[in-house]
């Protein structure tokens, strides 16, 4: 069975990184840069207001637009009235679907490679209802004021139809397989149901996570304009290159004639792909002949972007008395539409967290009427990880085992379900190293043993990974010029997570020149590459590609050297970049900077661009952050209130390129599982469709108050088979976190919360 999943093994060198592949040139590096706690290099412009958003770009007569919303979740538009809106002073357009151009629908994401659409339904181009919430009029003003206050007085009814808006309703009228990246995630090993039955231990759960709402703290936003045929998007995105083609797609041009910017990023977590309102506002844009900025309200958001689906979750466990796993079913449903591609593939983790005799994994999806779900912070694994961990932690109490033994007595040697070896896994010294940090030994086995006054205190751990992902695609430009600066320009994004600092120190040590002498510039699709920003994968998308820009470089300047050159002779292979320059590893003396080399030819500057090899890497190993979470928590016992005191996350990602921006995003996935864990809930009428708190007074994240002091650590062992020895560290710190909090409430107060988010409902 093993065999018949096992994924085709691409025949590679052990100790490379890439087929044929050369040892990582970072290996002789001379500044110290890789890993060292660099601050941002965006930052100062950020604190001075001089970093430009989306919705910050200037453009000659530019209008603002606002959105009217359906009331229904499924019918038509019986009457539409817009006489009011269009009479408001400073109102240049109402567009719904009398007057909208024709277009094609987006293209789905994940439906090609550059498709960025979150969904595929055709857009404001008849009078069709498809979700509660769905755009069915753009107002075009001359102020964002005359816009809203428009948009208000569009008067609109409805002919409703029967709509599926309860999760039981759908799943009654039947469920199909999930498929995630074209592949099914169903997955059978042996006979589990059976091994279930005959294990001496055992765990068999249902587990519940809601619905979840994106709340970037940057709304999402765009301002563009049409040249004649040629569009313009400043966007919000983490896809400029996918965006650019899709749009083409929509409005029947040709991906250059779109030029999409992101400069600036304020978080996309998933949800700054393409969206209604982008192509409503270019196609208002044509239509009124006027340069249009749009940002969605906080509300609009809720209206017009995905979030991440509700998920049930089953999870049955059948032990040894050693403990080893002789069953492990992970199966459930979530709940998607007609015209969406995530079925949030909670299975994930377990298929290669631990070592089991019997594996059945498998995810069924239910179709409603609603908002089309989508990417968010590390869908799947981050409620995946909520329910396994969860029920591994109800195991080993059943057990009476310590939570992390049984978890290493489940060690896997090789993946467990691919058969394939894993590139590189420490979650053993992971959890060690965490545990003696953390304090581990003070945790008592016993429930509601300790006790300060009124308050609960309980601790507990859980397991965190997220697979390492490279998309093909990746591609590079470095330009050098004879004053001995570097740029290099990558179709990359900085959406706050520090792309742009880690990526200059990486650049500026294989080229040998100081970070002040390199520039790395992305967010626009001019610049070469197809890097989506997303599935933790862009460093080492960019990484690979700049390797290989990095290699053609030196043998492009090796080329320019002539018989008078020190490097004479010398290949790409025999030299690095130090000091300014090219020079052969360990010899001293053959050494020339780039600007002597430039001058020498008569060029003011030497520019190459080059494309990543192919992520065969992933069809080799088995590949996957790992990480081990510990949680202290303090529940009162008279108001069932929960306050997480203490954090420690101990993180085994690979090299760590940058040592202040990979903990501020190890710390920043820990805060947004505490959302996960005890607040975040979109509260959705089951009746109707209608998403009843879209607004951050009303969804809760954490604040200030919420969080302690997050501790992080990680292991800094370089994966020999990534590029640069990097792998993901964006989303894996939301990982595990929801099960950590609720183990440690069971250990606080014996309380057993299945279904999140823990409020304190759930504890009285
Ligand atoms: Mo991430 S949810 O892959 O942007």
């Amino acid at each position: 069975a093993v065999q018949a999943v096992m994924k085709k093994a691409i025949a590679i060198a052990p100790d490379a990184w890439m087929p044929g592949g050369k040892p990582d040139p970072l290996i002789a590096r001379q500044q110290g840069l890789i890993g060292a706690p660099v601050s941002r290099v965006d930052g100062p412009l950020k604190v001075r207001g001089e970093a430009r958003f989306a919705a910050e770009f200037p453009m000659e007569g530019m209008v603002y637009a606002a959105l009217v919303f359906s009331t229904v979740p499924k019918g038509r538009i019986a009457m539409l009235d817009t006489g009011a809106a269009e009479a408001v002073p400073g109102v240049v357009l109402v567009m719904t679907y009398q007057n909208a151009p024709r277009m094609k629908p987006m293209p789905l994401f994940m439906s090609s490679s550059k498709a960025a659409g979150g969904d595929d339904l055709p857009i404001m181009q008849d009078d069709r209802v498809h979700w509660n919430g769905q755009p069915i009029a753009v107002v075009l003003g001359e102020t964002q004021e005359a816009a809203d206050q428009a948009a208000a007085l569009v008067r609109v009814t409805y002919e409703a139809e029967e709509s599926t808006t309860s999760f039981a309703a759908a799943r009654a009228k039947g469920t199909k397989p999930g498929v995630f990246m074209g592949e099914p995630l169903k997955l059978e090993i042996g006979n589990a149901e059976a091994a279930l039955a005959a294990a001496p231990h055992r765990v068999d759960a249902v587990y519940h996570t809601p619905r979840h709402s994106h709340n970037a703290i940057e709304l999402h936003a765009a301002t563009l304009a049409w040249k004649g045929d040629e569009l313009t998007i400043h966007d919000a995105s983490q896809a400029v290159s996918h965006m650019a083609w899709s749009m083409a797609q929509v409005f029947g041009l040709d991906e250059k004639q779109v030029h999409v910017t992101s400069p600036f990023v304020g978080g996309g977590f998933g949800s700054k792909t393409l969206w209604g309102h982008h192509v409503l506002a270019a196609a208002a844009s044509k239509l009124a002949g006027r340069p249009v900025r749009i940002m969605l309200s906080r509300e609009g958001v809720y209206r017009v972007v995905g979030g991440r689906t509700l998920t049930e979750q089953r999870v049955a466990l059948g032990a040894q008395a050693d403990g080893r796993f002789d069953a492990l079913i992970h199966t459930g449903v979530v709940a998607m539409t007609a015209h969406n591609n995530l079925p949030e593939p909670f299975i994930l983790p377990a298929r290669s967290a631990y070592a089991a005799g019997t594996f059945k994994l498998d995810v069924e999806v239910a179709t409603l009427d609603m908002l089309a779900n989508t990417f968010m912070r590390a869908p799947g694994e981050s409620v995946g990880t909520f329910a396994l961990e969860s029920a591994i932690d109800e195991l080993a109490h059943l057990m009476k085992m310590d939570p992390i033994e049984l978890r290493i007595r489940n060690e896997p040697g090789k993946d467990p379900t691919t058969g394939a070896p894993f590139s590189s896994r420490h979650i053993v010294e992971a959890y060690r190293a965490g545990a003696e940090r953390f304090g581990w030994n003070l945790r008592n086995a016993e429930p509601g043993a300790r006790r300060e006054g009124e308050w609960l205190v309980g601790m507990g751990c859980a397991t965190a990974t997220y697979p390492y992902y490279r998309m093909p695609g990746g591609a590079a430009r470095i330009t050098l010029t004879r004053d001995g600066h570097a740029k290099v320009e990558v179709a990359a994004h900085e959406m706050g997570m520090g792309t742009a600092t880690a990526q200059t120190q990486v650049a500026a040590e294989r080229l040998g020149l100081p970070m002040e002498k390199v520039r790395f510039c992305h967010g626009d699709s001019r610049f070469p590459g197809v890097v989506l920003a997303g599935g933790s994968q862009q460093t080492a998308a960019i990484g690979a590609a700049v390797m290989a820009a990095q290699q053609a470089l030196f043998a492009a300047l090796l080329k320019l050297v002539g018989k008078e050159s020190p490097l004479h002779g010398l290949k790409a292979d025999d030299v690095v970049g130090r000091d300014g320059g090219l020079g052969k590893l360990d010899d001293a003396a053959r050494f020339e900077s780039y600007t002597a080399i430039l001058a020498r030819a008569g060029q003011d500057e030497l520019a190459v661009e080059a494309s990543a090899p192919a992520p065969l890497e992933t069809q080799r190993w088995s590949m996957h952050s790992h990480g081990a979470m510990f949680c202290e928590v303090r529940v009162n016992e008279v108001t069932g209130e929960t306050r997480v005191s203490r954090f420690l996350g101990s993180f085994d990602c690979g090299r760590i390129l940058n040592a202040k921006t990979a903990a501020s995003q190890f710390r920043g996935g820990i805060v947004m599982g505490l959302g996960l864990a005890l607040m975040e809930e979109t509260q959705f009428d089951e009746r109707n469709g209608r998403i009843m708190n879209p607004s951050l007074a009303e969804y809760h994240v954490p604040v200030h108050m919420d969080v302690p002091e997050i501790d992080v650590i990680w292991t800094d062992i370089p994966d020999p088979h990534s590029p640069m020895g990097a792998r993901g560290v964006g989303e894996i710190g939301i990982t595990g976190v929801g099960a950590a909090v609720a183990n440690a409430v069971f250990n606080a107060c014996g309380k057993r919360v299945r279904a999140l988010p823990i409020t304190l409902d759930k504890l009285m």
